[in-house]
């Protein structure tokens, strides 16, 4: 195998939910954060603000999250990407109104050593399906839409768009039970060969820590919209 991979598969674990992690007062900055940062994306199609977490603005909670990130994961590397004066960035924070759908944030560029990814909410109502099905073919959303896949001229930072993991993962049926609870957004068959490896109730203190090979997705269920920070890390 791939010695990349194999170095990447040495430092795998199974996703972690951290309770409590966060108090209301760090919860309200963070809120206060995301409001006083600039709108990188406003998709009106997908119906998604995006902003990017931006150095310098809260040099405070940049200093929380590195700190409890680094006492659960070790040693990392920030992999998000980078602002237009080749600044890092600590993370995206994305409000949605619809559910996001499959796909890996698996890196952008193949000679890094994706790690860990973190996701804390900061609004109470959602859930993350992540699949046991892993990928390490880079940030890829896949799909069986035709228009989907056609797009190839891809910005800085968008995933490609694949239908490869539909000869990856075997043929069997998706749950239907988890299909109608959490996943009605997604087509069953583009679910084919996937099982599910936990599913994240949304809790607003609490931070989620997974493999970036995981094939994932928000769940179906939104209540109008719904906050989260996504941070993405390497070796
Ligand atoms: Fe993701």
């Amino acid at each position: 195998m791939d010695s990349k991979i194999e170095q990447i598969k040495k430092t795998e674990s199974p996703p972690k939910v951290l309770k409590n992690l966060f108090n209301k007062n760090e919860i309200d900055k963070f809120l206060k954060l995301y409001n006083d940062l600039p709108i990188t994306v406003h998709n009106k199609k997908q119906n998604v603000i995006k902003k990017r977490w931006l150095q310098g603005y809260s040099e405070e909670l940049e200093k929380i999250f590195c700190e409890r990130l680094k006492k659960e994961i070790g040693d990392f590397k920030m992999d998000n990407l980078q602002d237009e004066k080749g600044k890092d960035i600590f993370g995206l924070i994305q409000e949605s109104y619809a559910p996001i759908g499959l796909h890996v944030d698996a890196g952008f560029e193949y000679k890094n050593q994706i790690y860990k990814q973190s996701l804390i909410p900061l609004s109470p109502i959602g859930s993350t399906v992540i699949f046991k099905n892993r990928y390490y073919g880079g940030s890829t959303t896949f799909t069986q839409d035709p228009e989907e896949l056609k797009k190839k001229n891809l910005g800085y930072g968008q995933n490609k768009r694949s239908s490869e993991h539909l000869s990856m993962f075997g043929n069997s049926p998706f749950d239907k039970k988890i299909h109608e609870k959490y996943l009605k957004h997604e087509k069953i068959e583009n679910l084919k060969g996937l099982e599910v490896e936990l599913i994240y109730e949304w809790e607003v203190g609490s931070m989620l820590i997974f493999d970036r090979s995981h094939l994932h997705c928000s769940s179906s269920v939104i209540e109008g919209k719904k906050i989260g920070i996504a941070t993405f890390t390497k070796k």
